[in-house]
Parts: C-alpha cells; sequence; structure tokens
C-alpha cells in the first residue's frame, strides 16, 4: 500500500498525517513553492485525497488528479465535497460520522451555558480587576428553557437529550417530520425560532440550508432569543446576525463556525453577547485520534478492495 499516493489537502492534525505518512506516499497541499510544478509530477500518483472543513475537493481538484479513486474527509459535513462531481466519477467519498457526536452536541451545551450565563464575559470581568470596583450583570437562566434544533440527525438528537437533562423542552426543524421522535416537529424555520428561546443549528449544510438564518428567522427569535450554531457558518446570513446583535433585536449568540473561517466579521468582538469558537466542536484528543483512525481505516479498506467503513458515495 506504501505506493499509493494520498493527498492531504490542509494541516488538519499531525496524529493523521503521521499515520498517512506510515502507510502511504504521502503529499500535502499546502506551503507548495509551485503548485503547477506539483501537479505536473505528482498528479498522476494520487489516489486518494483527505479533505477537511476547509479544503475538501471541488471539481478542480478531482480534474486535476487523474488517477483519483477516493477522498477520504476528515470531518462528518461533506459541503466542501462535490459529492454529485464525485459519483459521476465513479469516486468513492468516506466520511467521519459517530466518533464526534457526542464533541459536537457537549460544544453546543457548551456554548448555550457559555452565552446565556455569560461565562466568557465574566471570565473577562475577573481578569481585567473589575470585579473589586464594579458590578457584574446578571445573567439568564439556561434550566428549563424552550430548545429548538434546526437539524435532528445523530449530532441534534444528541443535544436534544443534554438539552432533556436540564429540563428543558425540545423543538426541531428538519427537511421532513420524524415519527419516531418525541419532539415537537414545526414545519418551518420560521415557526421553530418563533416557538424557542435558543435555536439551534445543527443541520448539513446544502444549497436549501445556505443562510437558512435569514432576517426573518432572526427576527422570529426575537431580543430575548439566543442563535448557537455547530453547523456551518454559511448557514447563517452573517451581515443579518451581526445588525441584529448590535441593534439588540437578538440577545446574544454562541458560534463555533463561520461562514469565511478563519474570518469572523469584526463587529462581533466587541459584542458581550457573543461568545466566538475556532471551529473546535469536534477538537479533542480522543476524538481527533478517532476521525483520524477512520480516515485511515477507510482508506486501507479501499486499497485492499474490501468494505468501506463508513461511505457516502
Ligand atoms: C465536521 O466534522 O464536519 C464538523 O465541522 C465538526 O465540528
Amino acid at each position: 500500500m506504501e505506493a499509493m499516493g494520498v493527498l492531504m489537502t490542509y494541516p488538519m492534525s499531525s496524529y493523521l498525517e503521521q499515520q498517512l505518512q506510515n502507510r502511504f506516499t504521502l503529499f500535502r497541499l499546502w506551503n507548495l513553492p509551485n503548485k503547477t510544478h506539483f501537479f505536473n509530477h505528482n498528479a498522476h500518483n494520487i489516489q486518494a485525497v483527505v479533505g477537511s472543513t476547509h479544503i475538501g475537493a471541488d471539481p478542480e481538484l478531482i480534474d486535476s488528479l487523474p488517477a483519483l479513486e477516493i477522498v477520504s474527509s476528515f470531518s462528518v459535513g461533506l459541503d466542501k465535497v462535490d459529492l454529485a462531481y464525485c459519483k459521476e466519477k465513479g469516486i468513492r467519498v468516506t466520511n467521519t460520522p459517530d466518533v464526534l457526536t457526542d464533541d459536537v452536541a457537549d460544544t453546543a451545551i457548551g456554548l448555550i451555558l457559555a452565552t446565556l450565563r455569560r461565562i466568557c464575559e465574566d471570565d473577562r470581568f475577573v481578569r481585567s480587576g473589575l470585579w473589586k470596583k464594579d458590578e457584574f450583570k446578571l445573567s439568564v437562566k439556561f434550566s428549563g428553557k424552550k430548545v429548538g434544533i434546526l437539524g435532528l440527525g445523530r449530532i441534534g438528537t444528541a443535544i436534544a437529550k443534554r438539552a432533556e437533562s436540564f429540563n428543558c423542552s425540545i423543538s426541531y426543524h428538519s427537511r421532513s417530520e420524524k415519527p419516531e421522535s418525541k419532539y415537537k416537529y414545526y414545519p418551518s424555520v420560521i415557526k421553530l425560532a418563533s416557538n424557542c428561546d435558543i435555536l439551534v443549528v445543527a443541520c448539513a449544510l446544502t444549497e436549501q440550508t445556505r443562510h437558512i438564518i435569514n432576517r426573518e428567522v432572526i427576527d422570529a427569535l426575537g431580543p430575548k432569543g439566543v442563535l448557537v450554531n455547530i453547523g456551518r457558518g454559511a448557514h447563517v446570513d452573517e451581515r443579518e446576525l451581526v445588525s441584529a446583535l448590535v441593534e439588540g433585536r437578538l440577545a446574544g449568540a454562541g458560534l463555533d463556525v463561520f461562514e469565511h473561517e478563519p474570518q469572523v466579521p469584526e463587529e462581533l468582538f466587541g459584542l458581550d453577547n457573543v461568545v466566538v469558537l475556532p471551529h473546535v466542536a469536534s477538537s479533542t484528543v480522543e476524538t481527533e485520534m478517532a476521525m483520524a483512525d477512520l480516515v485511515v481505516g477507510n482508506l486501507e479498506a479501499h486499497f485492499l478492495k474490501k468494505p468501506l467503513l463508513t461511505p457516502v458515495v
């Protein structure tokens, strides 16, 4: 298998890099002095792409790799991989579901608590010495609130279970109603937003869900509402989010993801009611290793002509 060429698109995990290097001929798509030279010399020797949430596999990359057989993404979300194009060209695609569900759901709850209970703001208050001179602001209770979840897949369901243990009532919107679910279904995201205190975005990014959190939805959530996003930045119309937060039309936001990562709208930095993370919902030591093992396991299975562990295409 050592002769198999694997191209990593981004420096996503040193453990993953090491595992790939131990087994395959590893190529890296970053810090290249001359991309054209790189592709001219190596493209025919690359059978696999390992993509990330930043750089996946678009038609341009796919077309520049004539020997490409498989794209193994170091993520559960596949919005950076052109699935239809891969299918058309007979290229297999895998992702890393399940192993990151708990961490992403934990992060969603962490963001809810940090935002409502002013955890980051109060931390800054203490560190800056203000405790001795000033009053801290009261925060807002989480227990018993109405939590609306957009997307009741594996991660959405794990968030719902955690929120239930805070005595929250749970409702959701997704592409279709899930008859087996005990949670209340709303047929539109506006209806969901109008009927919850905290709206959590946990769905996949597709053309249908791009900017699904628009001005109307934000206004339906209202001035006491909080938005939490552990999905993708492009689910939210960021300009509308920023103006709602600045104008007080939304109480707060807890955000792990942004539309143009690592760019974050600068206006957010001045707002105490916003908690911002650098897309780290699944980034624990344990989960990073489990995701890397899945990526490698899928590649090994493919090259040994065995069934893929987590096939998507
Ligand atoms: C993924 O793996 O798609 C997510 O971004 C984890 O947070």
